[in-house]
């Protein structure tokens, strides 16, 4: 018999699934990092996904007990565990969607681009790794810092000869998931039904939540505006000092992870009008990768929505948050190509 579980893995609202149901084509999903603080629980909330036919989860260490522990959960999913990179080519082979948690997280005191060192040669060797056993893999990026770790990726790929710019995604989903709650908590409205679009990119001033969007309106004044944006753009950071040495967020950006990648499938099993914020490859401004209003679809991005109307509060916003954006991802850029 099936039994049907209530989730919160759509937009904020409360879904019911039906987790023994079998729905949908096959999708391998491939967790890279899947031993770690967000890995962990982003692999129990991706088998919990019923479009899910595949899990397989990957890590240099520790990725057996993860996958074992997950794989006795009674929904669709098949797990399986990599270790090892002699394994990464198994654990990516066939894969629709790789989701790659993978790297060093911020301590108190840094910045994302304090990860860059580490983090970029993660992100490299993971991506050529992509490209040679799952070169059509849609790629969902959440290793820091985002804004050059994409780059990374995108130079990656066309060196490669596989770019698709239409399946390369920095994971944003955070950034808006904080807005939704923060915005919620002071407009006095069910978190449920808020929506926030969050533009620009996944560091500090980059961050750029337009609150003259936000759904349901609440005509906030303007100071309150000031500080929601304040504190959307250090939310990170917020989570980095309460943890005081044990990392960043872990379990909300799971959550966001788990979200975002759920609508790349729905996208790709041709679900209509699945519209995230991710920062892509985008003609939206002059830098060649922003985050944005995106709508997937079976080929990945199938459009890339521009801006629409600002606050001269956000459009003030924007012009200051576009040197530090350019500069991350021509680190990013260059990095890539030196070695
Ligand atoms: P963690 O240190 O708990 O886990 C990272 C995992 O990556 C570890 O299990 C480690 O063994 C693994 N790893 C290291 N090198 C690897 C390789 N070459 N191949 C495969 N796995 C490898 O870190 P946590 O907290 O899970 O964070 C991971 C990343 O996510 C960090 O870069 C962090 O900054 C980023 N992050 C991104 C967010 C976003 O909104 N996009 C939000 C929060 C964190």
């Amino acid at each position: 018999m099936m039994r049907s579980v209530r989730t919160a893995l759509s937009r904020g609202q409360i879904l019911r699934r039906d987790y023994s149901v079998t729905s949908g084509p096959e999708r391998k999903v491939a967790v890279l990092g899947a031993a770690g603080g967000i890995g962990q629980p982003l692999s129990l909330l991706m088998k919990l996904n019923p479009l899910v036919s595949s899990l397989s989860l990957y890590d240099i260490a520790a990725t057996p007990g993860v996958a074992a522990d997950v794989s006795h959960i009674n929904t669709r999913s098949e797990v399986k565990g990599y270790v090892g990179e002699e394994n990464l080519g198994e654990a990516l082979k066939g894969a629709d969607v790789v989701i790659i948690p993978a790297g060093v997280p911020r301590k108190p005191g840094m910045t994302r681009d304090d990860l860059f060192n580490i983090n970029a040669g993660i992100v490299k060797s993971l991506c050529l790794a992509i490209a040679k056993y799952s070169p059509n893999a849609i790629v969902n990026m959440i290793s820091n810092p985002v804004n050059s770790t994409v780059p990374i990726a995108a130079e990656v790929f066309k060196k490669a000869g596989t770019y698709d710019e239409k399946k390369l995604f920095g994971v944003t989903t955070l950034d808006v998931v904080r807005a939704k709650t923060f915005y919620a908590a002071k407009a006095n409205v069910p978190v449920a039904g808020v929506n926030v679009p969050v533009v620009g990119g996944h560091a500090g001033v980059t961050i750029l939540p337009l609150f003259s969007q936000a759904t349901p309106q609440a005509n906030l004044p303007h100071d309150v505006i000031v500080a929601l944006t304040k504190r959307t753009q250090d939310g990170g950071t917020e989570v980095v000092e309460a943890k005081a040495g044990k990392g960043s967020a872990t379990l909300s950006m799971a959550y966001a992870g788990a979200l975002f990648a759920d609508a790349c499938l729905k996208g790709l099993n041709g679900v209509p009008d699945v519209v995230e914020c991710s920062f892509v490859q985008s003609s939206v401004t002059e830098l060649p990768f922003f985050a944005s209003k995106v709508r997937l679809g079976k080929n990945g991005v199938e459009e890339v929505y521009g801006l629409g109307p600002l606050s001269d509060f956000e459009k003030k916003g924007l012009e200051n948050l576009k040197p530090e954006l350019k500069s991350s991802i021509e680190k990013g850029i260059k990095f890539a190509n030196q070695s």
